[in-house]
């Protein structure tokens, strides 16, 4: 694919994170007496075919071990994660996109704002692992639109991930 391609899917996307990533569902609900936030997302977009466009769970587990491999190599993120972790990572990783995109999963991992309190991480990194995650759907050929569905629903889970 071109370099064009990517800049182009790039430059569509991530204002749609930037922008959609604020002012969202308050990381107050996210708790262990009430929905994750993972779940309050999927249960707004129930019964659409984001999932289906997505290659079900293949698909889904291409990307995610794409954006992985991405991960790893980029300086600005991966002194952040515990080589250790990557197996369960992947695994909880895989689950919750399913989720998010209306497929047949339960998200097992911890709340988002449980995992990531007390990192203090900040936008750059956020934006950082959005754009690791968006070159996954570019290298999967991920269309554009739906490139931008999914990105939207991750942006989502933005107050339960930055500045915590
Ligand atoms: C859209 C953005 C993100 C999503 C969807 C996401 C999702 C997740 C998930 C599902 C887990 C595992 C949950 C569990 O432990 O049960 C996790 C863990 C973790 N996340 Fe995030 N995350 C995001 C952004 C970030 C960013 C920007 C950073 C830091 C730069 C980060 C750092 C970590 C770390 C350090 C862990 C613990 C695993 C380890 O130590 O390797 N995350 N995240």
């Amino acid at each position: 694919m071109s370099i064009a391609r990517s800049t182009l899917s790039l430059l569509l996307c991530l204002p749609l994170v930037i922008l959609s990533g604020c002012g969202t569902t308050s990381p107050a609900t996210d708790n262990a007496t009430t929905p994750t936030l993972t779940a309050q997302i999927a249960a707004k977009y129930e019964g659409d075919q984001l999932y289906q466009a997505l290659g079900g769970q293949t698909g889904i587990a291409a990307i995610v071990e794409t954006f992985l491999y991405r991960l790893a190599d980029d300086d600005r993120v991966v002194r952040r994660f515990d080589p250790r972790q990557i197996d369960y990572v992947q695994k909880v990783l895989n689950e919750q996109v399913c989720m998010l995109s209306g497929g047949p999963c339960h998200y097992s991992g911890d709340s988002m704002v449980r995992v990531h309190k007390g990192m203090k991480i900040t936008e750059a990194e956020y934006q950082a692992v959005v754009e690791d995650f968006s070159y996954a759907l570019y290298r999967q050929d991920v269309p554009v639109p739906t490139q931008q569905q999914l990105l939207e629903r991750m942006a989502q889970l933005h107050d339960g991930i930055v500045g915590l």
